[in-house]
């Protein structure tokens, strides 16, 4: 497996990265005893970075990562780094109710990610939005001293615009910030790509198959739960998503001349975006995690690459990348 690493400060872990949210929550319902298998295979793969987030099933995603690793032959577990997302809140409903980083919240966080997971140390952690409500310098300082106690080894961002990232790593050295980045999600390149590259900050890249709409697997009769977020996901609806599911055909015949299927050219482009972008795709089967593994094995040329362009352009995708309420409180979108 090919390895990249996290920013300047962060970890070696391999090229791609599993994200294990559909696993537990947002995409409908996961089967358990293939999501531990989807892990193991990965591990075995040699992927080396597992991500998620206190809040995905309410800590049903971290206590389904600490069954795979304590079921994961010792090697493969030593080598696997964990990244948690905190700070979402929630109700029984799985309503979202805001966002909290304020330091002693970090500390509680921590303590019951800890034990969720099963390890005495995360790899990365972070919180999943930047709390409007608390300096980003107190988020950030209360787990660079998780750091300095043993809790947590490197510290990351998600969804945070280019000055957010100047000020966390202005407080603390930062290995990476989680963003959403596609074909069809191409924001980050006008500003905050450019501001973690000088400050050399990696990204991990999530949605790089937004989510399942330019997979190739996804059709416009698919019926989705009221759970799943793609019911509510603008890209995903009525006009829009015929307009975006256009695009993936165009994808899909630059996919066929390259003998890859259209998930591979999307997960392959965003590898070839630059060293310092490591791709987590959300697979959770292994039927997919092997058809993202695949990817590895695209190469695109400038000209294959100038055809992906042509058939999406920057910007052509319809609908936002979130529903409005979500919109809100992308630190990174303002
Ligand atoms: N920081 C943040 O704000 C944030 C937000 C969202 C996600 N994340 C992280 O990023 C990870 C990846 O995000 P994502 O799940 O939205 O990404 P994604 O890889 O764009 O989408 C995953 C979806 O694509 C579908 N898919 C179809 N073919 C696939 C293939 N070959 N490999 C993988 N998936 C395929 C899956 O299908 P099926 O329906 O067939 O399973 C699943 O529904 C998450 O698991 C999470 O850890 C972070």
């Amino acid at each position: 497996m090919l390895s990249r690493a996290l920013g300047t400060v962060g970890p070696q872990v391999s090229a791609l990265g599993l994200g294990c949210m559909g696993m537990s929550a947002l995409y409908g319902d996961a089967d358990r005893g293939e999501a531990v298998a989807t892990i193991h295979a990965a591990l075995e793969a040699g992927v080396t970075l597992l991500d998620t987030g206190d809040f995905y099933g309410m800590g049903h995603n971290e206590m389904l990562i600490g069954e795979a690793l304590r079921s994961a032959p010792a090697a493969r577990r030593e080598q696997a780094l964990v990244s948690v997302k905190f700070g979402a809140l929630r109700d029984p409903e799985g309503r979202w109710s805001g966002y909290d980083g304020r330091p002693a919240a970090v500390h509680n966080f921590v303590a019951y990610s800890l034990q969720r997971l099963g390890v005495d140390h995360i790899d990365v952690y972070r919180i999943a939005r930047v709390d409007p409500d608390v300096p980003i310098e107190e988020t950030v300082g209360a787990i660079a001293e998780l750091v300095e106690k043993g809790y947590v080894r490197h510290i990351g961002l998600s969804e945070a615009g280019a000055d957010t990232v100047r000020r966390a790593a202005a407080t603390a050295p930062i290995s990476d910030l989680q963003i959403e980045y596609s074909l069809i999600s191409r924001g980050i390149e006008a500003e905050i790509l450019p501001t973690t590259r000088e400050l050399g900050i990696g990204i991990t890249a999530y949605g790089v198959l937004s989510r399942g709409l330019i997979s190739g697997h996804f059709t416009p009769d698919r019926q989705l739960a009221a759970n799943d977020f793609r019911a509510h996901s603008p890209r995903f609806q009525g006009d829009n998503l015929r307009h975006n599911l256009d695009l993936v055909e165009a994808l899909r015949k630059i996919a066929e001349q390259k003998g890859a299927s259209v998930a591979q050219i999307a997960i392959a482009w965003a590898l070839s975006r630059g060293e310092d972008i490591v791709p987590l795709v959300g697979a959770r089967t292994r039927e997919r995690l092997t058809e993202a593994l695949g990817a590895l094995d695209v190469a695109l040329d400038t000209a294959d690459l100038a055809a992906i362009e042509e058939a999406v352009p920057a910007g052509s995708a319809a609908g936002e990348r979130y529903p409005s309420a979500q919109m809100a409180h992308l630190d990174s979108e303002r």
